[in-house]
């Protein structure tokens, strides 16, 4: 443990450049987004009604517990493996590896996911502004696509353009009263705006810290005005009468009733997913010891309060009923009546790419930065922890990143990914609040310059927490994970083992 910290405080070759103001909007700009602007009126809809109120403070309680943890590892072990040097530094090599393949699953796939989304959102802003993307390049390969023209969109409660065809999508054309075989059809080849988002960000990633950050402070400034709009307007609009029931009767396990919030939080867990991405930039921290805390914290604390109050905002304007379509938001505008839709409309649309790109960004901040320690100990090739002589960014690995990420979102249909996001996030989470626990037996004397307040009821209560809302996904969430496993140990005893920096000594014997 003193070697991490020696190493925390001596290498200082990525650029020390970020104070708690860009450290907290980093953290907003990796939470906010898809799981807001998509999956939350999805999951009211489907399982807990305008109780999806209560899923957001169950799921925002995990990740209260979880994001205590990870302030107390992040200002005294300021390393930028994150949970994996966390691993590392209480529970061994074996486990911190298991950590770090994990965190691939959080940073890499959520990148790709919501790039996909994101390129949704821009084809759509695009076609409404009647710039027409060959819809060939606008999803993954072999996905049929059918083309929804602006007009239906609005009638249907759909984004316009070109989107997968889907039983539920065909379902709202006919509801709108037309015939889905009189729509054009075609088949995609590869997503060329997920691509191309990926490649922006990978460049801006390799040119700085700071670049990147002043970037996503804009974008952030963005998405939290379009947001804080949406509530100031809304809330005159709010009848109560939609939130009556508050929790509607169950009909089978999962679909409404209290199972039913459960399954909920479990969704739209994936939008708190994020905060944690802050320690990733823990050696690029002027003081991390002292921000790591106020950046992972402070921006869990501002979005928990913003999803609550626009979850009450979205059922109190709309019946629940209506929101189980990809873009619930625009669904809650366009029934404040037409002289609010028509510039909110638009409005929105600009606050989910906006929101959505700092997403991808962070996302892909976070993950070479975990390859970069991982490297460090061994358990990956020295070029992933290369580092950019003049950038001072760990630009190898950012790149290789970057060309996964593409092929990913550009080529195969991932929309299926999002919960394999949300089980590996939960495995690292609690994997954190226990090493929490375990290192103030092993370790008690340490200097810890925060504190995780009555660790021990806050640590057991997150792994609880995160081990709850992992049983509630779905069995075929938890096969690929073990499978995303399987694979990962198997490069471990193969590459890992032989070329561990560790090799069977301790970790002070080898720094
Ligand atoms: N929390 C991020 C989102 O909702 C992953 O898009």
């Amino acid at each position: 443990m003193a070697s991490l910290q020696h190493e925390a405080a001596h290498d200082q070759r990525l650029r020390r450049a970020l104070g708690p103001v860009n450290l907290t909007t980093l953290g907003i700009g990796a939470i906010i987004g898809a799981g807001i602007f998509v999956l939350t009126g999805q999951a009211a809809a489907k399982y807990a009604g305008p109780a999806i109120v209560l899923s957001f403070i169950l799921a925002g309680t995990a990740c209260a517990l979880a994001g205590l943890c990870y302030a107390e590892f992040a200002a005294m072990i300021p390393i930028s493996g994150s949970a994996y040097t966390y691993g590392y530094a209480t529970l061994g090599e074996l486990f911190a590896w298991i950590i770090g393949w994990d965190l691939i699953l959080e940073y890499l796939f959520a990148a790709s996911t919501v790039a996909v989304g994101w390129s949704g959102y821009v084809m759509s802003l695009l076609y409404d502004l009647n710039i027409h993307i060959p819809p060939a390049l606008s999803a993954a390969a072999g996905t049929h696509l059918i083309e929804v023209p602006t007009a239906l969109a609005a009638a249907c409660k759909m984004k316009s353009g070109w989107g997968p065809i889907s039983d539920a999508v065909l379902e709202q054309i006919k509801a709108a009263g037309t015939d889905p075989a009189t729509l054009s059809q075609a088949t995609a080849v590869f997503n060329l705006p997920a691509v191309l988002i990926i490649i922006a960000c990978t460049v801006l990633l390799v040119i700085g810290i700071k670049e990147s950050a002043s970037f996503n402070n804009l974008v952030v400034g963005i998405k939290m005005l379009v947001i804080l709009a949406f509530i100031a307007v809304g809330v005159a609009y709010v009848n109560p009468a939609n939130w009556q029931p508050f929790i509607p009767a169950a009909e089978g396990t999962g679909h409404f009733g209290w199972s039913g919030i459960l399954r909920a939080a479990g969704v739209i867990f994936f939008a708190y997913i994020g905060f944690d991405s802050v320690s990733t930039a823990a050696q690029e921290a002027k003081n991390p010891q002292r921000d790591m805390p106020i950046g992972i914290l402070l921006s869990l604390t501002i979005c928990t309060v913003i999803y609550i109050v626009v979850s009450l905002v979205l059922t109190g304007v709309v019946s629940y009923t209506k929101l189980n379509v990809p873009a619930p938001i625009a669904v809650a505008v366009d029934s404040l009546g037409p002289s609010v839709s028509g510039w909110m409309g638009p409005v929105i649309k600009v606050g989910a790419i906006a929101g959505l790109s700092s997403v991808i960004l962070v996302m892909m901040l976070g993950q070479p930065r975990v390859f970069y320690s991982m490297s460090k100990d061994g358990l990956l090739p020295p070029m992933f922890s290369a580092v950019h002589p003049r950038f001072r960014t760990p630009w190898l690995a950012q790149i290789l990143t970057g060309v996964v990420a593409t092929l990913l979102a550009g080529f195969f249909p991932i929309d299926v990914l999002g919960e394999l996001v949300s089980i590996g996030t939960l495995l690292a989470f609690a994997i954190v609040c226990a090493g929490v626990f375990v290192l103030r037996f092993t370790d008690p004397n340490i200097v810890r310059p925060f504190r995780t307040p009555a660790y021990w009821l806050v640590c057991p209560l997150g792994v609880f927490f995160c081990v709850w809302l992992m049983v509630g996904l779905p069995l075929d969430t938890w096969m690929r994970l073990l499978v995303w496993m399987a694979i990962g140990l198997a490069i471990y005893f193969t590459y890992g083992v032989r070329h561990s920096k560790l090799n069977g000594k301790t970790p002070e014997e080898t720094r």
